[in-house]
């Protein structure tokens, strides 16, 4: 397996898991099917362009060549919030699930957020019934800090939302 960031040649590969994920995991994700299924490639591709000012980054898991999940790594610019980093819509495709994917990926954002000069803590949100997810960011040293109730609906379902937090060892 291998880890880089997407770039606008990855679009096409990008959308078709992102659709999959939309369909097969609607209860992992906010957006939704409807939302990015009109997307054109050219709008795909320009979000897979790192943005200038690193606010966004994705990153794929590659293993012989064929995109097996990937990542948001999304770093606020606003001075009040440049301390921290936030994961979004991660995600392994069924058939390579179980084999470490998603740990890999996780902590290449991980290490990405580390990088960056100032970054103190990432965080993230998660669906409590989603118990394979929340089991490998606490794995990697995420603290849970509480349960939005009711945060997300899907048809009609409404789900609390768990958010964590990682500090990083700089962090008083
Ligand atoms: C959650 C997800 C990314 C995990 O990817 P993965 O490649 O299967 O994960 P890994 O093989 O690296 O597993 C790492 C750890 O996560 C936990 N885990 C992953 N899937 C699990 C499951 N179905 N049940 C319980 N624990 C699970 C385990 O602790 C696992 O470690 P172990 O295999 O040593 O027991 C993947 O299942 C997925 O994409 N699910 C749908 C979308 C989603 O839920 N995204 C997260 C949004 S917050």
């Amino acid at each position: 397996m291998q880890v880089r960031p997407l770039d606008p040649t990855d679009a096409g590969a990008y959308q078709e898991l992102r659709l999959l994920a939309l369909q097969e995991s609607p209860t992992a994700f906010s957006a939704s099917h409807a939302d990015e299924a009109g997307r054109s490639m050219g709008e795909v591709a320009s979000r897979m362009a790192p943005a200038a000012d690193g606010s966004i980054r994705m990153l794929g898991i590659f293993e012989r060549g064929e995109l097996a999940g990937f990542v948001a790594v999304i770093h606020p610019q606003r001075e009040k919030l440049r301390h921290a980093v936030e994961l979004a819509g991660l995600y392994v495709a069924p058939a390579f699930r179980r084999r470490g994917f998603g740990r890999a990926l996780l902590a290449a954002a991980v290490a990405l957020a580390r990088s960056i000069a100032g970054v103190r803590q990432i965080r993230l949100g998660v669906n409590v019934a989603n118990t394979g997810a929340r089991a490998l960011y606490r794995s990697v040293g995420f603290a849970s800090c509480g349960v939005e109730p009711g945060a997300l609906q899907v048809d009609g379902v409404f789900y609390g939302e768990e958010r964590y937090v990682l500090r990083l060892e700089s962090a008083g």
